[in-house]
């Protein structure tokens, strides 16, 4: 399930992080890529041992983790450090699938959160592979798609501007992605009802079926 999630992030957070981006460091991405996604890496990376970085990171990641659609959609238990990517013209991010592991957290979730607005620079799109095809993904600033981290996928070439995003991975209580789903579309409707009849014997039922099947399936 990919699901886009606007203003995880209003403007004033947006143009914040923005303005304080430009004092941090950018490095060679390549340095945290794998043998293989660093042949196809060709992006900046804010550095994780800038003073500054951490406390953007935290920013970016108690504004995600408060985000109720982000907590219906990937159950977080943890988040990975969240990394802060810079494109200018001429990179891109070639065909890759996340590690299974990140700072020893078991990424299950995906998400980038879109920090430039997408009339800025061309080209640059989020592109997932799926079973239908290729899925070419650009946001308004603030918002964030969240995907299943077992996908293959690239960022496209930018060739104008600069993108900026903050990327991350959430080890979900729910590892696979048909449970997540069941349980995010039972939640929605179990929602739908109360806002339409309150606490029906159907919302009971509904709560209770919701409720058993994470307790059946959580791995806290
Ligand atoms: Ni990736």
């Amino acid at each position: 399930m990919r699901i886009a999630i606007a203003n995880v992030l209003n403007a004033d957070e947006v143009s914040q992080l923005r303005s304080s981006l430009e004092s941090v460091r950018f490095l060679d991405g390549r340095a945290t890529a794998g043998y293989a996604a660093r042949e196809v890496k060709h992006n900046r990376q804010a550095d994780s041992l800038d003073r500054n970085t951490s406390a953007l990171r935290d920013l970016a990641a108690e504004r995600i983790l408060s985000n109720e659609l982000f907590r219906l959609a990937a159950r977080p238990k943890q988040l990975t450090p969240i990394t802060f990517s810079k494109y200018e013209p001429g990179m891109r991010y070639g065909n890759h699938v996340d590690d299974a592991l990140m700072s020893g957290i078991r990424a299950d979730v995906s998400f980038t959160l879109f920090l430039s607005e997408p009339s800025s620079y061309d080209g640059g799109e989020l592109v997932i592979d799926t079973t239908a095809g290729e899925d070419a993904i650009k946001l308004e600033a603030g918002s964030m798609i969240v995907y299943p981290a077992t996908s293959l996928h690239r960022v496209a070439e930018v060739t104008r501007g600069e993108r900026l995003a903050a990327v991350g991975w959430a080890r979900s209580l729910i590892r696979e992605e048909a449970k997540r789903e069941l349980l995010f579309d039972l939640d929605t409707a179990r929602k739908r009802l109360f806002a339409r009849e309150g606490k029906s014997e159907d919302y009971d039922l509904l709560s209770k079926s919701s409720a058993n099947l994470l307790r059946m399936w959580a791995e806290d």
